[in-house]
């Protein structure tokens, strides 16, 4: 789809004359377009090159009677090469305009790549703003393993987003791979009746005309696009304060409210042992939105509030808090690094339980290896089908062996290097790549330089062997 851009009134003579002039000043920028893609090796398109952003702004306002999203993304980037024009990932919808530095650009869009061509091009390191309206019906997806993802409309009339992998294309446009982190501001605008939660701070809630609330969220650290969310709905709210002074959001379901009051609760306490256990909590704020249990087959660790299909247990509470340092502070450079995110998360699990009276992580341990059901429900799963850190294909990025065996990998750590190392290991892997990413090439030179041991028996047969371990 080409768009109306106001095409430039200049003679073809004096347009090249015009260019000869700037050349002699200096002012002409040579562009050549940006990749469509950073070639993740498990989702090669998404994500574009030649660009990093810096902000998104999202207005949205959304009807959910019809199931309509109007949208204006006001996306700040930084030029990593001179680009003449450059891509977003976009997922269905209509793209109304598009203005890069305020003129109206061309653009057009093939699968899930909108192309945008700037008036001018753009220079090496320029800071830039495009703007683009879009609107029309979000469609969730389906991912490699079945998931669905993405915009999603939920049994209560409103609609939750959730986006990893890449569903996050289908509610707005932007640079949907981890490896680009920005800060957002997010305002959802609803119909009076439904609460609208995001990621981060409520800054404001405005009464607009028409019946309709404006919410402002507001997100001043570093987010990778698959950690946004929205959620829209008729959610019962509670805000509250951790100990060390973390803004607490909870937005719940109301038919789920009974029976997540008591685990909601221990948030704040969550909260603090995540930061006695992995150093300071990386947010300004935490929360959870539980939506109506039909939505989605699982939870997800959207930056600050995680989503949870339905009032969540104690054990997967817990899990998407661990993700807030590992996984939204340190983020996977690809997604082949997944195991960075779950057994990171898992491991957190075992560690809480053997705080709170529940089996240690040696007993967790050795329950996979000897198939103990007793111990672990999982420990019959397939934990050892492959190496946590090259999942087959693009559907097993969540697979069992990315949480079970990934876990066992930094318990394997732990018996090689002792307890005070493993604890120190841990904090300083969350220090050292707060807010930012790491791969697993990163992980295994610095578990081996913080612990002033080699630790290759355990990459060679935990991590990478494509042999069980056992
Ligand atoms: N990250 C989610 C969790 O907390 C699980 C998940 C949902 C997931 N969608 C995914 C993992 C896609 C990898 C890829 O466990
Ligand atoms: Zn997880």
């Amino acid at each position: 789809m080409e768009n109306r851009a106001p095409v430039r009134l200049v003679a073809p003579g004096l347009a090249v004359l015009l260019v000869l002039l700037s050349g002699c000043t200096g002012s002409t920028v040579q562009g050549r377009p940006g990749a469509a893609g950073v070639r993740d090796p498990y989702f090669p398109k998404a994500g574009n090159g030649g660009y990093q952003v810096e902000h998104y702004g999202l207005e949205l306002d959304y009807d959910p009677a019809r199931g309509v999203l109007d949208g204006t993304a006001v996306i700040t980037a930084r030029a990593t090469q001179g680009l003449s024009s450059f891509n977003l990932d976009l997922s269905g919808l209509r793209v109304d305009s598009v203005r890069v530095q305020g003129e109206g650009a061309r653009y057009n869009r093939t699968g899930n790549e909108l192309t945008v061509r700037p008036a001018e091009d753009l220079e090496k390191g320029e800071v830039f703003s495009t703007e683009v309206r879009y609107s029309g019906r979000p469609k969730a997806l389906s991912d490699p393993d079945g998931s669905k993802e993405g915009w999603i409309t939920t049994s209560d009339g409103g609609a939750v987003a959730v986006g990893e992998p890449v569903g996050s294309m289908t509610w707005f446009p932007g640079n949907h791979h981890p490896s680009d982190k920005a800060t957002y501001d997010i305002t959802l605008t609803v119909p009076d009746g439904f609460e609208a939660v995001s990621n981060g701070e409520l800054r404001s809630r405005t009464q607009r005309p028409g019946g309709r609330t404006a919410f402002a969220w507001h997100n001043p650290e570093p987010m990778a696009s698959y950690l946004a969310t929205a959620a829209i709905g008729p959610y019962k709210v509670s805000t509250g304060r951790t100990p060390s002074g973390v803004g607490v959001y909870t937005a719940v379901s109301p038919r789920e409210a009974g029976a997540s009051a008591e685990v909601l609760a221990r948030v704040p306490e969550m909260v603090e042992w995540g930061a006695g256990r992995f150093g300071p909590y990386p947010f300004g704020t935490a929360g959870a939105i539980v939506v109506p249990p039909q939505a989605l087959g699982y939870a997800l660790e959207t930056q600050t509030k995680p989503v949870y299909p339905g009032a969540p247990t104690e054990e997967l509470v817990l899990h998407e808090l661990a993700h807030q340092w590992f996984g939204d502070s340190v983020s996977p450079k690809s997604w082949k690094d997944m195991w960075l995110n779950e057994g990171f998360a898992t491991y957190a699990e075992w560690l809480w339980a053997e705080e709170h009276g529940g089996p240690t992580a040696e007993e967790r341990f050795r329950a996979f290896v000897d198939g103990d059901t007793s111990v672990d429900e999982a420990a019959d799963s397939d934990w050892d089908a492959f190496p946590p850190a090259a999942p087959p294909g693009p559907d097993d990025i969540s697979g069992n062996p990315v949480y079970y065996r990934g876990a066992m990998v930094l318990h394997r750590i732990r018996q090689e290097v002792g307890d005070a190392k493993f604890s120190a290991l841990l904090r300083g892997w969350a220090a050292d790549h707060r807010h930012g990413n790491a791969s697993t090439a990163d992980f295994t030179a610095y578990a081996e330089e913080k612990t002033g041991q080699s630790l290759k028996q355990v990459w060679d047969v935990w991590l990478y062997g494509e042999e069980s371990p056992v």
